[in-house]
């Protein structure tokens, strides 16, 4: 049983804003920080949507949404900083950056808070290693896209991770209807490691000229189960995201050609095609949107 009652969720993006949906939702207390307010506006839109549907849908009271909207509060630079007992980081994935961020938590946050990243490939040894006397503390809580659909949370832990740092990540996980499974801190996990490698071989496909992408999806979602092909997931996570975890594996795993990202996916990335946030990615959702 978990005993987390707040928790700071810093970054207000895709990742970020889901999780700070599913915590509400769990009960818990939520500071949603972000620098922008922009994005804060987004997340805020995009709370409101899903706990609307939920309740149309007959899932949820009026009064639980109402309640569980009631439990985040949105912020630019900090609130509930002494009563968070994870401050969880789901900034965009840049090794700098969350550094930056890692050292303000360490200032800001308990002694006792945990110091989670959703980072989905970038070291948590190295992030770990920049704290200080705070490593202890630091945990990788590897959330999927959509997060309130997707159930796995991939824990991450490192050599200076603590069991009491692990096992209360793993409760707090459960406590938000997650199913959590550890593993080692190694270039993209297990979940990235294996997925990103397909999906850049779906990139790879195409390229080639095997077939064109609506193919290669119904080929891979009908053979293989999928709920949707490597294509349209990769919109889904995001093309650059994509690209930029297979440059970890390609860094990070030595070897020189194996995890090299397909020159069609970083075509795409330089064109400003990244998937579903910029309406356009290998599809084109643009008109989709329009009309919604
Ligand atoms: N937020 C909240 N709920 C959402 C959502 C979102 N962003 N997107 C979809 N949903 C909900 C819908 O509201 C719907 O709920 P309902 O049952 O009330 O209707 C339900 O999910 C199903 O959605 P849809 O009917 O719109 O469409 P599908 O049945 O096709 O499901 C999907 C959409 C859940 C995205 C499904 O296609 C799927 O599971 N796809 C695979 C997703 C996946 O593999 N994610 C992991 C990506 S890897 C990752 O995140 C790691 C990173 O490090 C790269």
């Amino acid at each position: 049983m978990s005993d987390v009652t707040h928790i700071t969720v810093i970054g207000a993006g895709t990742m970020g804003s889901g999780i700070s949906l599913t915590a509400a939702m769990a009960g818990i207390k939520v500071c949603q920080v972000d620098v922008s307010q922009e994005q804060l506006d987004r997340a805020a839109a995009y709370h409101q949507k899903t706990l609307g549907r939920n309740v149309a849908k007959e899932r949820m009271t009026q009064d639980e949404a109402d309640a569980a909207l009631g439990r985040i509060g949105y912020a630019t630079e900090t609130c509930m900083a002494s009563e968070s007992q994870f401050a969880i980081e789901a900034a965009t994935e840049n090794e700098d950056l969350k550094k930056k961020i890692f050292s303000q938590m360490v200032q800001t946050y308990s002694d006792t808070c945990i110091l989670a990243t959703n980072t989905s490939s970038i070291s948590i040894t190295s992030i770990a290693d920049s704290v200080g006397d705070a490593a202890d503390r630091v945990i990788g809580m590897h959330f999927f896209n959509p997060v309130p659909v997707m159930k796995l949370v991939e824990v991450i832990k490192c050599p200076a991770t603590s069991q009491d740092t692990l096992d209360r990540t793993m409760t707090l996980s459960e406590a938000m209807g997650k199913t959590p499974i550890a593993a080692n801190d190694h270039p993209g996990f297990v979940s990235n490691r294996v997925l990103m490698p397909m999906i850049n071989e779906a990139f790879h496909a195409w390229n080639d000229g095997v077939a064109e992408p609506e193919a290669i999806d119904g080929i891979m979602k009908l053979g293989c189960a999928f709920p949707m092909g490597p294509l349209r997931l990769a919109d889904l996570i995001g093309l650059d995201v994509c690209r930029d975890i297979m440059l970890v594996l390609h860094n990070g795993l030595g070897h020189p050609d194996k995890y090299q990202p397909c020159e069609k996916l970083v075509e795409l990335v330089e064109a400003g095609r990244l998937g579903n946030k910029t309406g356009w990615g290998v599809y084109d959702y643009r008109e989709a949107a329009a009309t919604a």
